[in-house]
């Protein structure tokens, strides 16, 4: 079995004190970071962009989880592959050409993945399934955090993950939003392998948090 693993959104963090938070969340434990980056027009916020991805990615040796909440993510994605992107999503909702944006980013020996909104249906992945190394379950609408987990998302990766143990498949089922130490468990068994926590992470003590993320994990394998 696939170790789950913890990404931490650090959507939440104080940003006047980035670099301290970072350090902390590696010193957590944490897998990764999962940096949002919002332009504004996809979304209603906007967040961070490729200069300062590039100074975090300077600071830290976790790898870097981009998740570009954007409207043109083909304008995007080599500037942030160029900034230190290591695994890179984007938004089935907005791209006409996943397929060819997919086979971009893979190109560059870049992590490819695709998101879906609470309203997308995973069945919509079926002809990219084959293609992409993850799919990003988004449980609430992508913009802020702190909003509440959308139970229906779980349904979504019972969904994918039956795809893709009948199709031999081995992406990667991440889900993003409302995750805490109450429901991930139900995640994890539902199939999740990457899970993003951004407030549920900052308002706690990191190091408490994550210890008891993992003795969930050791819980279920
Ligand atoms: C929402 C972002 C999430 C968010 C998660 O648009 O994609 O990554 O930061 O934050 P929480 O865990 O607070 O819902
Ligand atoms: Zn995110």
């Amino acid at each position: 079995m696939i170790q789950t693993k913890l990404l931490a959104s650090i959507l939440s963090c104080n940003f006047l004190k980035l670099e301290e938070e970072i350090k902390e969340i590696e010193t957590a434990g944490c897998d990764m970071l999962h940096l949002d980056i919002m332009d504004g027009n996809f979304v209603p916020n906007i967040t961070i962009g490729p200069d300062i991805t590039r100074q975090i990615h300077s600071t830290t040796n976790l790898n870097l989880d981009v998740h570009l909440m954007v409207a043109n993510p083909s304008f995007w994605v080599q500037k942030f592959i160029d900034a230190g992107a290591w695994s890179i999503t984007i938004h089935q909702e907005v791209d006409y050409h996943l397929n060819r944006l997919i086979n971009s980013i893979k190109e560059k020996n870049t992590r490819a993945l695709v998101s879906i909104n609470p309203a997308t249906s995973p069945a919509l992945l079926e002809y990219i399934l084959d293609y992409i190394d993850g799919v990003l379950v988004m449980s609430v609408n992508p913009g802020f955090g702190g909003q509440a987990f959308i139970e229906n998302s779980i349904k979504k990766i019972e969904y994918l993950a039956k795809y893709r143990y009948i199709n031999n498949l081995d992406f990667v089922i991440q889900v993003d939003g409302g995750v805490n130490l109450a429901n991930a468990k139900n995640l994890i068994d539902a199939g999740a392998n990457e899970i993003i926590v951004g407030s549920a992470l900052f308002k706690n003590n990191k190091n408490d948090f994550v210890k008891k993320f993992k003795s969930l994990e050791r819980f279920i394998i």
